[in-house]
């Protein structure tokens, strides 16, 4: 008799394990972004400086070969769809990067990346990350998120794509794999 029932019952509970498997699956979303990041040190008539210095470090120490350790820039860089300045915002990377290795370029890339366009326009994502800046590709762990990225998890990658030796002014290429 027991039995039977348990029988019965076996595709209900299929039907309803199912639903459960469907729901789970439907409740992680991978987003890909790709956008290019303005890192204007010296600024110029058309292009005002976006990643000021607002700290200096104690230099010269005889460990640190980089000179820069401790130097700190505030930044508001725009963020574009193309490598071009003039193609479309999509929003603005605010937060800081310090020099925080006494051996090598590393620094320390604290930001929100905040999206003003496009189908993230009002959220944003926190970046907390090592950027090692003569790396090929570097990593951004994405430690969270708001609005319609509320709660994000996932990583980016970064890239130089162009540098000015002169100015230091730089444009950097983000792929952002996120999960919400
Ligand atoms: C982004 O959203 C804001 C607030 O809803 C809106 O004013 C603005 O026009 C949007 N921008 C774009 C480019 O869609
Ligand atoms: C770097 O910037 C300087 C000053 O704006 C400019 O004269 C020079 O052409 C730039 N170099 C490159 C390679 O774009």
């Amino acid at each position: 008799m027991a039995i039977r029932h348990t029988m019965q019952l076996l595709p209900a509970f299929i039907f309803a394990l199912a639903l459960v498997l469907m729901a789970s699956a439907a409740a992680t979303e991978t987003i890909h972004l790709k956008f290019y990041m303005h890192d204007i040190v010296t600024g110029g008539p058309s292009s005002p400086a976006t990643a000021v210095q607002v700290i200096k470090g104690v230099v010269p120490l005889a460990n640190d070969p980089t000179t820069y350790f401790g130097d700190m820039y505030v930044v508001d860089d725009l963020l574009t769809e193309g490598p071009d300045a003039a193609s479309p915002a999509v929003g603005r990377a605010q937060g800081f990067f310090q020099f925080a290795s006494m051996t090598e370029y590393a620094l320390l890339l604290t930001a929100n990346f905040v999206f003003t366009a496009g189908s993230q326009n009002g959220s944003s994502v926190a970046v907390l990350s090592r950027d090692v800046i003569f790396d090929s590709v570097r990593e951004l762990p994405i430690v969270g998120g708001t609005g319609g990225l509320r709660g994000a998890t996932g990583y980016g990658l970064l890239r130089t794509h162009s540098v000015n030796t002169t100015t230091r002014n730089a444009v950097l290429k983000i792929d952002m794999y996120l999960r919400v």
